[in-house]
């Protein structure tokens, strides 16, 4: 298949909107990263979606809507919950997961009988939405098990060849995925975290937000992953990662007695000069909102340069870092060492 890669404006996302009516798969940007978009309503567009990626079959994919209107149709109903957090996060990069409606493709749920809802703020993905009448299911873009693309040339290098369409709407926002709560059960629970903390979750709804362990540790033999996509090892770039966690200065020393050929930092800005390694920053250090728009790049551009063993420095663990620390912790296998 021959993939086009197009600038997103009025006539490209018409295009896109086109293909999703017919049953195709199209790769957009939204505000968190790129993601491949299909029809939820169309359980073979689905499936493309599925393939596309190579994922497994067993973990669901978020329903994207442009208006409260459009989430009627894809959940049971809309609860005071789902209310008060659309009223004070939506559009924006935050996916609710609710008892699913019953016109949603069953692939799209992966047998749950329950749904992810998401307003993106993105404008390319919400006139997608408009466009077409169609809530899309869209998973990240990226092959599963890579880091997730949060810009067009990314999802390019994992789907040339896989998907009709492109939409370049250049570097994603936020550069990590949604965060995620469950709010079908009696408490609310924090599932992924992402830009939307905990703290701005339990504020909006007014009652305690628990958190999932999986967000922080690794699953134990026989635990059940609330999300599924937390069990699966993630965002892994191709060399090996380890989280050095400890001062700068005891994390330059580490470095200095393990550099080696192919050993890489990621690190914050303004380090780099005090390491004696090649370096790929992250952000800064005291800035968790540009670490998160940096980090699945920068997993990358290591790919690119070649490095084969990587020591990262580590992100904080509050707020919007504790999403940072989720991903990196996952593209590092869950190695860190403690300083
Ligand atoms: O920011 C995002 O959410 C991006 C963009 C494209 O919107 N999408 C995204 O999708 O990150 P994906 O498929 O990579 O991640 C979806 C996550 C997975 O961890 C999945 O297990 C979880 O949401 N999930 C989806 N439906 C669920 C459900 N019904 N119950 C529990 N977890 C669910
Ligand atoms: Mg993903």
């Amino acid at each position: 298949m021959n993939t086009l890669l197009l600038p997103a404006n009025e006539e490209s996302i018409a295009q896109a909107a086109r293909l999703m009516a017919q049953g195709e798969i199209v790769a957009i940007p939204t505000e968190t990263v790129y993601g491949i978009a299909g029809s939820a309503f169309d359980g073979a567009a689905v499936k493309k979606i599925f393939e596309a990626k190579g994922r497994p079959q067993d973990n669901p994919l978020i329903v994207h809507v442009d208006s409260l209107a459009r989430m009627e149709q894809v959940v049971q109903k809309i609860t005071p919950r789902a209310e008060k957090l659309a009223k004070a996060f939506w559009p924006g990069p935050l996916s609710m997961i609710l008892p699913r409606g019953p016109r949603l493709a069953d692939e799209v749920c992966a047998g749950l009988d329950t749904v992810a809802v998401r307003m993106p703020s993105d404008p390319v993905a919400h006139r997608l939405v408009e466009l077409s009448g169609l809530p899309f299911a869209a998973p990240s873009a990226n092959r599963s098990g890579s880091p997730s693309p949060t810009t067009a040339q990314d999802v390019l290098a994992d789907m040339d060849g896989r998907l009709p369409l492109i939409l370049d709407g250049g570097a994603c926002k936020v550069g990590v995925e949604s965060t995620v709560i469950n709010i079908s059960g009696p408490q609310p629970v924090l599932l992924r975290p992402g830009y939307i903390t905990q703290q701005q979750l339990a504020e909006a709804l007014g009652e305690e937000v628990l958190l999932a362990g999986a967000i922080t540790h690794k699953l134990k033999e026989g635990e059940i992953a609330r999300s599924p996509g937390m069990k699966y090892k993630h965002y892994a770039p191709k060399a090996n990662v380890v989280i050095v966690r400890g001062s700068f200065e005891q994390y330059a020393a580490y470095v200095e007695a393990h550099k080696a050929e192919g050993v890489f930092c990621l690190c914050f800005a303004g380090e780099p000069e005090s390491l004696p390694v090649p370096c790929v920053t992250y952000g800064s250090e005291n800035d968790p909102a540009a670490q998160a728009h940096d980090l699945f790049r920068a997993l990358r551009e290591l790919d690119e340069e070649g490095a084969k063993q990587v020591y990262a420095r580590c992100p904080g663990q509050e707020g919007v870092a504790l999403a940072v620390y989720n991903r990196l912790l996952r593209a590092a296998g869950f190695q860190v060492v403690e300083l």
